[in-house]
């Protein structure tokens, strides 16, 4: 319960006294008051399976919600889902589609293997949109209770290690073992930046470091894959690339205005 939490008062529950109860934001954008908590636990151990099951099913959507919020998904594309992408804009909107769906349906072989993925594609064709719908689909998928998926975009991780240059209470290994952490990583806007030597270093950092713990990676970009060898390097491709990952082009004009 951190990102969550909008306010916070005290209430009086009428069987167990005070407690403090939370204003939580939901992904989809409503809001809701905690229970007090001795209630909640009563609950969900009460004799009665339907008390217990709707106990159950509210302590499971505010951990997925905690998990959504905590995602980074950013606030434009928290619409965005596997089912709402429009597969009539542009041909071949339905082949990729399909295969980001088949990874999102499937990420419990693809986090087993660390199969990671590479989205690339100009400017507009929904390639964000996209990544956001998967991680999405993964944070909620049954199978895969509890995963863990953050959204971060390239400049923003440089951007964050380079912060902690001037710190003295958090390192650069700390922003490091962030990103070594989540169950997917979605690094979107690769290779917007100028490609410094630092910029590339850190990158390589984190692919290779998620690389060697078998987690997978989804990279985004507008370059070609070229480009993107040229930019990030060979070595990082082939490991983005290993245990059969997928590279996926959006090879359609924008459909930004159409939408
Ligand atoms: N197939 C689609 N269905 C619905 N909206 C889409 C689709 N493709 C793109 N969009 C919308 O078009 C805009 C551009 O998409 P975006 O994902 O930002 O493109 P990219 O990341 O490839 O530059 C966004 O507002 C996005 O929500
Ligand atoms: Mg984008
Ligand atoms: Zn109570």
């Amino acid at each position: 319960m951190t990102k969550s939490i909008l306010k916070t008062k005290h209430v009086n529950c009428p069987v167990h006294g005070g407690y403090e109860s939370n204003l939580l934001e939901l992904f989809d954008g409503s809001e809701v008051w905690t229970v007090c908590p001795k209630c909640d636990y009563d609950q969900r151990t009460s004799d009665d399976p339907d008390v217990r099951a709707s106990a159950s099913a509210r302590r499971e959507t505010l951990a997925i919600n905690e998990h959504l919020m905590d995602s980074d998904i950013p606030p434009r594309f928290r619409p965005a889902t596997l089912e709402n992408y429009r597969t009539d804009l542009a041909p071949g909107q339905g082949a990729v589609l399909a295969r980001c769906k088949a990874y999102a349906d499937d990420f419990a072989t693809n986090w087993k293997m660390g199969r990671s993925m590479l989205l690339l594609g100009t400017m507009g064709t929904g390639k964000t949109y996209l990544g956001c719908a998967i991680i999405q689909k993964v944070i909620r998928a049954e199978g895969m209770a509890g995963a863990i998926a953050r959204y971060i975009t390239a400049s923003d991780l440089i951007r964050r290690v380079k912060d902690t240059f001037d710190r003295k209470d958090i390192s650069e290994s700390l922003v490091y073992a962030q990103m070594h952490q989540p169950d997917l990583l979605v690094i979107d806007e690769v290779g917007a930046q100028h490609g410094t030597d630092f910029e590339r270093q850190t990158l390589f950092e984190v692919i290779n470091g998620r690389y060697e713990r078998n987690l997978p990676t989804i990279l985004i970009s507008n370059l070609n894959l070229d480009e993107i060898r040229r930019f990030i390097g060979d070595r990082v491709i082939d490991r983005l690339c290993d245990a059969g990952g997928e590279v996926v082009l959006f090879r359609w004009p924008s459909v930004r205005g159409d939408v």
